[in-house]
């Protein structure tokens, strides 16, 4: 995928979030699902590499997902402190959880790469992909 495809699906995503005007919680208490066209094997690949890669996300969730010592399983149905929602997910990237080893931009990735990471965990939680 060329970045202006990947910058393109990401203008989707932003789009698909109903409730981001208002707060990533009311968007989650609606259930919000990623909009399909974001699903791509290509975008969810992307989240794969950042995931084990920049965003370090593994050293703490474990390769495939299942959590630590350090923190919890990211693979659902059930949940620490969010819904499971794409918005809820995002959200948790995006700003962290205060007090806790789970900071905003985990590694110091950019927004685009919170999405795509996003994107790979509601994936594989939902059995859409594979960790
Ligand atoms: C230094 C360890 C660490 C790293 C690195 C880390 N996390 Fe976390 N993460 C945590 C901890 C601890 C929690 C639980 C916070 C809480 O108590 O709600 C958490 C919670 C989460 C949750 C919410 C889980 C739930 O059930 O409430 C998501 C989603 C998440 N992390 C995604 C990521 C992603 C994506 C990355 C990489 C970009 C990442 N984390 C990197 C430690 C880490």
């Amino acid at each position: 995928m060329t970045t202006r495809a990947i910058g393109l699906v990401v203008l989707l995503v932003l789009m698909a979030r109903p409730g981001h005007a208002q707060g990533a919680d009311t968007a989650a208490k609606a259930g919000a699902a990623p909009d399909p066209a974001v699903l791509t094997p290509a975008l969810i690949d992307q989240g794969r590499k950042i995931f084990h890669g920049p965003g370090n996300c593994s050293a703490c969730h474990g390769d495939k997902l299942e959590g630590g010592p350090v923190a919890p399983s990211l693979r659902g149905p059930t949940w620490r402190h969010i819904d499971g929602s794409y918005d809820a997910i995002i959200h948790r990237v995006d700003e962290g959880m205060p007090g806790t080893a789970m900071v905003a931009h985990p590694g110091g990735i950019s927004e685009t790469q919170v999405l795509m990471a996003a994107t790979y965990i509601y994936a594989v939680s939902h059995g859409l992909a594979k960790p």
